[in-house]
């Protein structure tokens, strides 16, 4: 896979870390009686698909942050229905990995039926392919209940259009209690998968973004042809399109940020400084984003009594 290593070092470091900062209802090793191979199955499960399909590993990721900037973390863009959330702009067309979700959830039924949530279990899997796709490990502190809500509408109004400037995702994330640094580094998840045209090429049409590296406008007009009658994609990061890393800010500190909020990053006096940390040192990044996962990981979560545990992730009880 050709990741930089540096697991063993990192997961000393963030079993430390949650042992003393894990945010309050939720637990490492929650299923540890009432189902114990329950994250080795997903574990399992996402090595799989990934394997084949890398992407399916980035879509596993975005699918979770997807989840818990809408609602929380609770499972609600897993939810099928003509007015759920996976029909909403941000997430229709583009949204991948529900198979895999569906894959493990259907055997965790087998083995412990009604006992561990989707909500969980997306977490579980996004844990995992950042490990498969990038060496980071970290513990998911989990006992996350799954909603029975999934609305269209709250998408748009909670998640960060790829057009925002940098203060309006300083506002959007703080909104969620996640500080500057950490969505910037959490930004870093776009070193792994792909874009749509359509979410960037207001950037090449009419006019060229000046911000742009020429070479790489070349690039994106050649890949994204006007009034192409297909949304093509390319890859978020051209170098090593299946590797979580830091190179995404190298990305960026050369002008070949994709989206505009890749690039406004770098070109903010707000987000310079930390992209040059997070481009120096992929160790210090991996840590901040495996720590930033996990906060992002308890974002209005449900727990005890709320909400249920969904029998299928694509639907409610
Ligand atoms: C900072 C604000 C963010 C914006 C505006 C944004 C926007 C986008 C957009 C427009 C795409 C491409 C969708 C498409 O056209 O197919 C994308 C892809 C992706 N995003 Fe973000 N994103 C942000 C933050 C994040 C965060 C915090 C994560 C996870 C921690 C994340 C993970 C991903 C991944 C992994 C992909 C590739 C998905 C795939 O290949 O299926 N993004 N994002
Ligand atoms: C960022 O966007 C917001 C909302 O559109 C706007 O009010 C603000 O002035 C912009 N900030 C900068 C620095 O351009």
């Amino acid at each position: 896979m050709g990741c930089s290593s540096f697991m063993m070092m990192l997961s000393f470091f963030l079993i430390f870390v949650s042992t003393v900062s894990s945010s309050a209802p939720l637990t490492v090793g929650f299923y540890k009686r009432s189902c114990p191979p329950a994250e080795a199955i997903v574990q399992k499960h996402v090595n799989k698909f990934a394997s084949r399909y890398p992407g399916l590993a980035a879509g596993l990721i975005r699918l979770h942050f997807h989840d818990c900037f809408v609602r929380g973390c609770d499972a609600s863009v897993l939810l099928d229905g003509p007015t759920s959330e996976k029909e909403s702009i941000p997430n229709k067309g583009s949204l991948r990995g529900f198979e895999v979700i569906d894959a493990a959830k259907a055997e965790l039924e087998l083995h412990c039926p009604r006992t561990v949530s989707c909500a969980d279990v997306l977490a579980f899997a996004a844990r995992d392919s950042a490990s498969k796709l990038g060496n980071i490990h970290y513990p998911v502190p989990s006992g996350r209940r799954d909603g029975r809500v999934s609305s269209v509408n709250e998408p748009l109004l909670s998640l960060p259009p790829p057009f925002f400037n940098a203060t309006s995702l300083r506002d959007n994330f703080a909104a969620k209690g996640l500080s500057l640094d950490e969505m910037v580094t959490l930004s870093g998840a776009h070193s792994i998968g792909i874009s749509h045209c359509s979410s960037f090429t207001s950037r090449l049409y009419p006019a060229t973004d000046p911000s742009l590296d020429p070479k790489y406008a070349a690039f994106l007009k050649r890949k994204c042809p006007p009034k192409s009658r297909v949304d093509r994609t390319i890859h978020l990061d051209s170098i090593t399109p299946d590797c979580l890393d830091n190179k995404y800010y190298a990305g960026l500190k050369a002008n070949r940020g994709v989206l505009t909020t890749d690039q406004v990053l770098q070109s903010s006096p707000l987000t310079a400084k930390l992209v040059a940390e997070n481009a120096r040192n992929n160790g210090v990044w991996g840590k901040k984003f495996a720590a930033a996962m996990e906060k992002m990981g308890g974002i209005e979560v449900l727990t005890g009594k709320q909400g249920e545990i969904r029998k299928k992730c694509r639907f409610v009880n």
